[in-house]
Formats: structure tokens, sequence, C-alpha cells
């Protein structure tokens, strides 16, 4: 491993502004890159694949690399409906912050976005205030995704999260991208346009040509 990829943060919380934004694919690049550990506190539905199933596949990554999920919920809908319909509550200290070797990265990704509640008071954000790990924010690229962004960026904020990294996931949107920049007030660190496949190398790949500038 070269120096500089010790830059990178030893622990990401990978959330997003929307589900389906692309965290799953952002988080498999950066365990394909960082070759880390990947934790999904939350996982809603485990009918066909599971994200940790996921990412393990695509990156080839052994079992070793993936913790096991704190509430693995059978039905892919919000945590806190989802606990609720197997009689289950997701209680906020059952959540630690599973243990790495001093030099690996922690790659965490949450269930949907910011203000998805995991139970009757609390809400991811309120995991991400718990864990205190930088925090890395995913946004489309397409139509929508100014005041997505900007909301989830006002919200962090106003709870004392600093968002360190801002990707946007999708086709090539320069005006969103400036649009963002200016009234959200941060720098996005890479656009993360659709990949053809989605493979180790493919993945490694990504790495190189999205986050190497960031190390
Ligand atoms: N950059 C990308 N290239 C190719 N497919 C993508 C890309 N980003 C997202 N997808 C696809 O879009 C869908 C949603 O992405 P996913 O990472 O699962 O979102 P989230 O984890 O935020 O719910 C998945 O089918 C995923 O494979
Ligand atoms: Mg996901």
């Amino acid at each position: 491993m070269s120096m500089k990829q010790n830059r990178f943060p030893k622990r990401l919380f990978i959330t997003g502004t929307d589900t389906g934004v692309g965290k799953t694919v952002i988080s498999a690049i950066l365990m394909a890159g960082l070759r880390g550990t990947y934790w999904k506190p939350v996982q809603c539905g485990l009918g066909e694949m599971t994200d940790t199933e996921w990412v393990r596949v695509k990156t080839g990554l052994p079992e070793t690399n993936f913790h096991r999920e704190t509430y693995r919920l059978k039905l892919p809908i919000s945590p806190h409906a989802s606990a609720a319909q197997e009689g289950a509550h997701i209680d906020l200290d059952d959540f630690r912050i599973p243990e790495t070797k001093e030099s690996e990265h922690l790659i965490v990704e949450g269930a949907g976005g910011i203000m998805v509640p995991l139970n009757e008071r609390h809400f991811m954000l309120d995991l991400m205030k718990k864990l205190n790990i930088p925090v890395f924010l995913v946004m489309s690229s397409s139509l929508g995704t100014i005041n997505h962004t900007l909301l989830s960026l006002e919200q962090l904020r106003m709870h004392g999260l600093d968002v360190d990294y801002v990707v946007m996931n999708g086709p090539k949107n320069s005006s969103n991208r400036e649009a963002i920049e200016y009234y959200g007030k941060v720098c996005v660190l890479a656009e993360i346009e659709p990949l053809p496949f989605i493979n180790p190398k493919i993945l490694a790949q990504s790495f190189k040509q999205y986050f190497e500038h960031a190390q």
C-alpha cells in the first residue's frame, strides 16, 4: 500500500440523498481501492442479495473483509417499519463500530438517506451522530438532485456533522455540479459515470480514476 492511501480517513460513513443513489456501488469502489472492511449496520430486505453480499461478490474480497449487519430485517422498507413488521425494535445502543486492524479502512453504509427512521424517535442521522465518523455523501447527478443535496447538507450541518466528501453519481451534469458547489458550499470530489460492467477490475480502476487525486 502506498503512503498516499493512508490519507483517506480510516473510517467513512457512506450516506446518500436518497435510496438508490449509488451508495453500494461507491462503497464497492472504495472497498476495491482501499481493500478495507465493510459494515452495513441496518439491512432492510433479505430477498435477493443484501448490500454486504453484493459488495463481496462484486469486489471478490474475502468474507473476512465483511462484518455482520447489526440488524438484518426481512422487508425492503424503512427500517422502523421493517423492524415493526417482525416485532423487532431498533435500539441505538446495539450499534458498535466493528473492531478493525490499525491499518485497515472501514466503510460503513447507511440505509436510505439521512432522515430514515430507525424507531419511533431515532433516525439514521442519530446513528451517524453516535458513530461519529467522517461522512461521505453520495448524490445523484440528475434532475432533483440540487434540492435533495442541499436539504441533506443543511440537515447534516445543523446537527454538527461535517460532510467530508461529496460525490455525484450518474451521467455527468456540470450544471448540477456547479449549483451544488455554489449553493451547498462544498467541493464535489468526483463525478462517477455509469459503469458498463461491475467487476473487481473495473471497481479498482474506478477507484484510481475517481479517488486517487483525493489521496
Ligand atoms: N455508477 C454506476 N454504474 C452502474 N450502475 C450503477 C451505478 N450507480 C448505481 N448503479 C446501479 O443503480 C442501482 C442503485 O445503486 P445502489 O448502489 O444499490 O444504491 P443505494 O445503495 O444508494 O441504494 C443498482 O442497481 C446499481 O448497480
Ligand atoms: Mg445500498
